[in-house]
């Protein structure tokens, strides 16, 4: 059931998302739950409290995250059933259920070794960086962060590495598309799904669909695509967020850029403060009531709508107190109880890498606008720059994949200090890109 709610604020469109902090704070003088709309006519509760939200988030008594109770009463076409719609895995099934398909994802992603796992982003974000070295310029978002993730699924799943880009175009096709293209995406994501599990069936690998195949958990087969899927949506937006909301902190402060190559910021400070203040994710975490409930003074009717807001539970004025010791404060983003993030290390470890990959082959790089003129894409649940247009001075590959590269005999910009280092010999020397230790 979706409750009309006379003073629902809308998460959706240009507003929001140019300006998400003043209406977090209009939505905290309701208290600590608030009404609002995710998509016209979609309404519900938003949670912008911490300690409400770890109310909700860890009392399984009284929520739940299955939604099939309140979405018979949501349109079939709605935009928000791809986020919010029930399926048969981790993210929205309660209890022994939810256990047993969590445990196939987290057993799996235990038996990464986290330096085959940097060794894996490394290359695919020298290919990657390959791509544009020469022109000088880059859409950080567009050809480099959001295919990231998408191409190293595509090698985390055992897929063979010419697939990374159908993956990226159909995965990808699926934000911010005309109803044709997404259509069209969704198809295309399907096909890839049938042959990659097609491929997996008939012989085993050492990758996560093989692990999940075989898991004790003896998935079906339509839980088995579900957990892939799962994994890979729940991965895509959220990484690529974090990778290109930290770029675009760090290429606009001084503090940062200065200290591309000599380390003053690291890429781990501006990953940690935007966590805390731009969490990727920015409101999410479904949940519903299984009876009545009263948060603050607002009665919440049972199986409806509430999602929490790690933005807004981050940056509410006493915790940005909090927020001034060193470790940036502890904050939400990647939720908490039973449903938070489960590839919380893997994730850090791949931003990283790639934050300190491109930084390390492109030590000039500067964002082409202020900051300030950056467009975020719209949308209730995530903070996500629409692009991040940057340049630097072109290098070129000697020869595609080979090491040494060097700066382009076009440029005119003198090569910036590591541009003539290979990828190889850079990633040898000194600080190795993704060397981390985990943050918490
Ligand atoms: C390799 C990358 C990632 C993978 C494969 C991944 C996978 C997942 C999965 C499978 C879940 C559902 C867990 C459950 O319901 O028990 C989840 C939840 C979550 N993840 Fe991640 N994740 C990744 C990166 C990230 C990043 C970078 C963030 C943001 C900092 C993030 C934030 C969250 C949040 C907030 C939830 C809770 C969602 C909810 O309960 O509705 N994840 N993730």
């Amino acid at each position: 059931m979706s409750a009309y709610l006379p003073l629902a604020v809308p998460l959706y469109g240009p507003d929001f998302a140019a300006d998400p902090g003043s209406v977090y704070a209009r939505l905290r003088a309701f208290g600590p739950v608030a009404p609002v709309e995710v998509s016209p006519g979609v309404c519900g509760h938003l949670v912008t409290d911490r300690d409400a939200a770890l109310g909700v988030l860890n009392n399984t008594d009284v929520w739940s995250k299955d939604p099939r109770g309140w979405e018979s009463g949501l349109p079939e076409d709605s935009p928000v059933r791809p986020m919010m719609g029930w399926r048969p895995n981790a993210l929205f099934n309660d209890g022994a259920e939810h256990r047993r398909y969590r445990s196939v994802i987290t057993d799996s992603f235990a038996r990464i070794e986290s330096h085959d796992l940097r060794r894996q982003v490394g290359e695919i974000a020298d290919g990657l960086i390959q791509d544009f070295a020469s022109t000088g310029e880059v859409d950080l978002v567009g050809q480099y962060a959001r295919p990231l993730p998408l191409m190293l699924f595509n090698a985390m799943f055992g897929m063979p590495p010419e697939d990374g880009p159908r993956l990226v175009s159909a995965l990808g096709g699926m934000f911010d598309s005309t109803p044709e293209t997404a259509t069209k995406a969704n198809a295309d994501f399907g096909q890839y799904m049938t042959e990659l599990i097609g491929l997996k069936a008939e012989r085993r690998g050492d990758d996560l669909t093989s692990w999940f195949m075989d898991h004790p958990a003896g998935l079906g087969p339509e839980e088995l695509i579900h957990q892939v899927v799962l994994t890979m949506a729940a991965g895509q937006e959220p990484t690529t967020n974090l990778i290109s909301n930290s770029l675009s902190r760090m290429l606009s402060n001084p503090d940062y850029y200065s200290s591309l190559s000599n380390g003053a910021f690291t890429a781990r400070d501006a990953v940690t403060d935007v966590l805390r203040h731009e969490p990727p994710m920015a409101n999410y975490s479904a949940h519903f009531p299984r009876r009545n409930v009263q948060i603050g003074s607002t009665w919440i009717p049972a199986d409806s709508l509430v999602l929490i807001s790690y933005h807004a539970a981050n940056t509410a004025p006493d915790s940005e107190q909090a927020g001034e010791r060193t470790d940036g404060g502890a904050h939400l983003a990647w939720s908490a109880g039973p449903h938070a993030c489960p590839v919380k290390q893997p994730a850090l470890l791949i931003t990283i890498t790639a934050i300190e990959r491109l930084t390390s082959h492109l030590g000039d790089l500067e964002l082409a606008v202020p900051r300030s003129q950056l467009q975020w894409r719209p949308g209730p649940f995530h903070r996500a720059l629409a692009s991040l247009p940057a340049r630097f001075g072109p290098i070129t590959p000697q020869k595609t994949g080979v090491t040494p590269w060097s700066s382009s005999p076009s440029s005119s910009t003198p090569p910036a200090e590591t541009s003539t280092e290979s990828p190889l010999s850079s990633a040898n020397a000194g600080p190795q890109p993704g060397s981390y230790s985990p943050a918490t």
